[in-house]
């Protein structure tokens, strides 16, 4: 299988990764001076460069990989099993001067599951730093807001964007339309790793071809899907839904669902349907039928 390029031309170096203003960019240039760093809680909106930031930073403070834990709190399903993972690791002396717990997308982790992760952040303060990622810092209990220092992370402008993914293509050897690659950038903007994956999958042999169908038909199903939503016409949305999407691409719809949770109403809703979501993605990797899954993710989502 080919290398994706999101992972190949995920920036490693500081000096490699696009900051959005130089302020943010000298925070972090102090802590790797200090080699030191707080708590941190990374936030912002979806492929902007939050996971990309978390790994830079730990790979710039030098800290080897068997003082790094990182998890994904979207595919992690209990309190129990981040609970005891984080405190397996946290438990034992660090190689280096500290170990570092990564958990990403922590805003899945339900309320309770973060007090009790902010239980383990203040017992193994002395020899470990948490830094976590999320789309939605309001989901992240208090407790946790006052032990993290917050970064959010705005995204870029599009020039840079655009820039970036050239780049990409440059290194690539890519053939490309200045014009061509724009109607990615229109699709995507600001998430950069759909664009880079939009682009990857439409190059054949060493050129860019425009964008197909389902690229560009795809904020429309969104949009057309918004609507159904809203006006209460489930089983249509669901028809459009399970029609459209290849099975690769159904992962895709419960994280949209995800960065669009105020379709579901107001927050007591928004927090109910987080906990249908998340059901539905972890149990998209297990169970037999995905489309199944997903139809019945989203009628629960529906009589809300
Ligand atoms: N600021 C940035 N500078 C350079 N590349 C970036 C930046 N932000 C995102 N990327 C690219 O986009 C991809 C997705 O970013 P990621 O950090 O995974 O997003 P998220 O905010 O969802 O965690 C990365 O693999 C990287 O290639
Ligand atoms: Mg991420």
């Amino acid at each position: 299988m080919k290398e994706l390029w999101v992972e190949k031309y995920r920036p490693k170096k500081l000096e490699d990764y696009v900051f959005r203003d130089n302020h943010q960019k000298a925070q972090v240039q102090a802590w790797v001076k200090d080699e030191s760093i707080p708590h941190l809680l990374f936030s912002g909106a979806a492929g902007i460069g939050k996971t990309t930031m978390a790994k830079m930073l730990v790979n710039e403070l030098g800290i080897e990989s068997y003082d790094v834990l990182e998890l994904n709190a979207s595919r992690n399903n209990s309190v129990d099993e981040i609970r005891d993972k984080i405190t397996g690791f946290v438990q034992t002396i660090p190689f280096g001067p500290f170990k570092v717990v990564l958990l990403d997308e922590a805003d899945y982790l339900s309320p309770n599951a973060q007090a009790a992760l902010r239980g383990v952040m203040e017992e193994y303060h002395s020899t470990s730093r948490f830094v976590l990622t999320c789309n939605y810092p309001n989901r992240i209990i208090p407790a946790i807001h006052s032990r993290c220092q917050g970064f959010h992370i705005e995204k870029i402008d599009q020039t840079e964007f655009t820039a970036r993914v050239a780049t990409i293509l440059v290194e690539e050897n890519i053939e490309f339309e200045l014009d061509t690659l724009d109607n990615y950038v229109k699709v995507a903007y600001p998430d950069l790793r759909k664009c880079i994956n939009m682009v990857q999958q439409n190059v054949s042999g060493n050129k860019l071809s425009s964008p197909t169908k389902g690229d560009e038909g795809e904020a429309d199903w969104k949009f057309e899907m918004v609507e159904l939503f809203k006006a209460g016409k489930i089983t249509q949305a669901r028809k459009l839904l399970c029609g459209k999407v290849r099975a690769e691409e159904m992962e895709e719809i419960y994280r949209w669902l995800y960065d669009n949770l105020e379709i579901f109403g107001e927050e007591e809703k928004q927090d109910t349907a987080v906990i249908i979501i998340k059901q539905g993605l972890v149990d998209h990797t297990l169970v037999a039928d995905p489309e199944i899954n997903l139809a019945a993710t989203l009628i629960k989502l529906a009589r809300l």
